[in-house]
C-alpha cells in the first residue's frame, strides 16, 4: 500500500517556544518515525504576506526556524526540509487555484476573518491595509499541500479553516477538470495550544509570555519567578490550588511523573513554598531544554550544514512538485508539450 505523504508548513517570523514544541513539534517527532514521506515547509513566501516590508526578519528566520526544528529532534533525512519560495510550482498552482475560489468566501474563512479583524484594529477601519496576497494565502497555502500530494497534514486548531478550504478547491478542481488532486486531512495533536505564564490562553511571541527553546538559564529564571501561581496563597505554608497555577502547568509538562505528583501533594498540603516551587521548575525547564540546546549549538556552530539541509531539501520537494504539475496541468490541458 502507498503511504500518505506528510505536509506541514511554520511561517519563519521568530524562534519556536515551548507552545509550538507541545502543540505541534511533539507531533512530528512522532510522525518523522512512521514510514511516509514527510514534507516539511518554510513558508518564507506566506511570511512575506504579513511581512512583505520586513524581509530581512523573515531571511533571518528561515535559518533560526530550521535550526530550532532540528534542535528539537527532527532528522533531515527523515524529513525533507524546504523553503517554499525554492518552489516555484507553488505559485503557478496558486495562479491556477485562484479562479477555483470567490473573494467572499475567502473573507469568510473563520482564520482570515480573525486577521482581518486584527489588522483593522491595528490599522484603521478601512481595510485598506488587507492585500491581494493576504487575503489570497489560504489559496496559496492549498497549492503548499497538493503540489505534494499531501494527504496528512499535522496543524494546530487554529489552521482547519485553511484545510477546510484546501479541500474545497480540491473537490473544485476534481470536479471541474479531472480526478487529480487528494483531499488532505489535518491531524491535530492532543495540545493544540499551550497556556502563557501569565495564564493567558495561548503562549504568544506578541503575548511576551513565551518561554523560547533558545532561552539561556538567566532568561528563564526571570520568566519563571514572574509566573502566576494560585493568588489565594499568601504565605509560604498556606494550602492552594496547584490547578490554577501556571507553575505546576509548566511542572506537568517538563518534570517526572513523581515529582509532578509530589508538587501537587505538597502544595495542597500547605507544605511547599512558592518560591521553592519555582525554583524546582527552573532547573526542571533547563534540564529539559538541554539536549535541545545541545543540538542547537551544533547548528548554530555550522550554519553551512543548515543551508546544505534546506537546498538538498528542497530540490527533492521541487522534484516531487514537478511531477505533481504535469498532472495538474494535463487535467487543465494546458500540457503543450504533449502535442
Ligand atoms: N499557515 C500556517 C501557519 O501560520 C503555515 C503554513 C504554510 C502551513 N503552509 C502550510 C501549514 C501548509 C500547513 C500546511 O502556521
Ligand atoms: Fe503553584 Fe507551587 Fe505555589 Fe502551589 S506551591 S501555588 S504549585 S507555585
Amino acid at each position: 500500500m502507498m503511504k500518505k505523504t506528510v505536509l506541514t508548513g511554520l511561517r519563519p517570523t521568530g524562534n519556536l517556544h515551548l507552545g509550538h514544541y507541545f502543540g505541534a513539534g511533539k507531533n512530528y517527532l512522532k510522525l518523522q518515525e512512521e514510514e511516509n514521506p514527510f514534507y516539511l515547509e518554510i513558508a518564507d513566501v506566506q511570511a512575506l504576506t504579513d511581512h512583505f516590508e520586513d524581509p530581512e526578519m523573515v531571511r533571518k528566520n528561515v535559518l533560526e526556524m530550521t535550526k530550532d526544528l532540528l534542535a528539537i529532534g527532527l532528522d533531515p533525512n527523515k524529513v525533507c526540509f524546504f523553503i517554499q519560495s525554492k518552489i516555484p510550482e507553488i505559485a503557478e498552482l496558486t495562479v491556477f487555484y485562484s479562479n477555483l475560489v470567490t473573494v467572499s468566501r475567502l473573507e469568510r474563512n473563520p482564520t482570515v476573518k480573525t486577521e482581518i479583524a486584527q489588522k483593522k484594529e491595528l490599522f484603521g477601519n478601512q481595510g485598506e491595509s488587507i492585500t491581494y496576497g493576504f487575503l489570497g494565502y489560504p489559496v496559496s497555502q492549498a497549492a503548499d499541500i497538493t503540489a505534494f500530494d499531501g494527504e496528512i497534514v499535522p496543524v494546530g486548531d487554529d489552521q482547519l479553516p485553511l484545510l477546510e478550504q484546501c479541500r474545497e478547491i480540491v473537490r473544485k478542481f476534481n470536479s471541474i477538470y479531472k480526478e487529480t488532486l487528494k483531499e488532505p486531512q489535518p491531524i491535530l495533536t492532543k495540545t493544540t495550544r499551550i497556556k502563557g505564564l501569565d495564564g493567558s490562553d495561548k503562549m504568544g511571541k506578541s503575548l511576551g509570555n513565551a518561554i523560547y527553546l533558545v532561552d539561556d538559564a538567566s532568561t528563564i529564571q526571570k520568566k519563571v519567578m514572574g509566573a502566576i501561581t494560585d493568588p489565594q496563597k499568601i504565605k509560604k505554608d498556606d494550602p492552594a490550588n496547584p490547578d490554577i497555577c501556571m507553575v505546576y502547568y509548566y511542572h506537568k509538562l517538563v518534570n517526572t511523573e513523581e515529582n509532578i505528583q509530589k508538587v501537587c501533594t505538597e502544595c495542597k498540603a500547605g507544605t511547599r513554598g512558592c518560591v521553592n516551587c519555582k525554583k524546582e521548575l527552573i532547573a526542571a525547564m533547563n534540564e529539559f531544554l538541554k539536549p535541545i540546546q545541545e543540538r542547537r549549538k551544533y547548528y548554530d556552530e555550522h550554519p553551512d550544514i543548515v543551508m546544505k539541509i534546506l537546498e538538498d531539501g528542497s530540490k527533492e520537494a521541487r522534484k516531487k512538485a514537478t511531477e505533481q504539475m504535469k498532472k495538474v496541468k494535463q487535467a487543465m490541458q494546458i500540457d503543450y508539450e504533449k502535442n
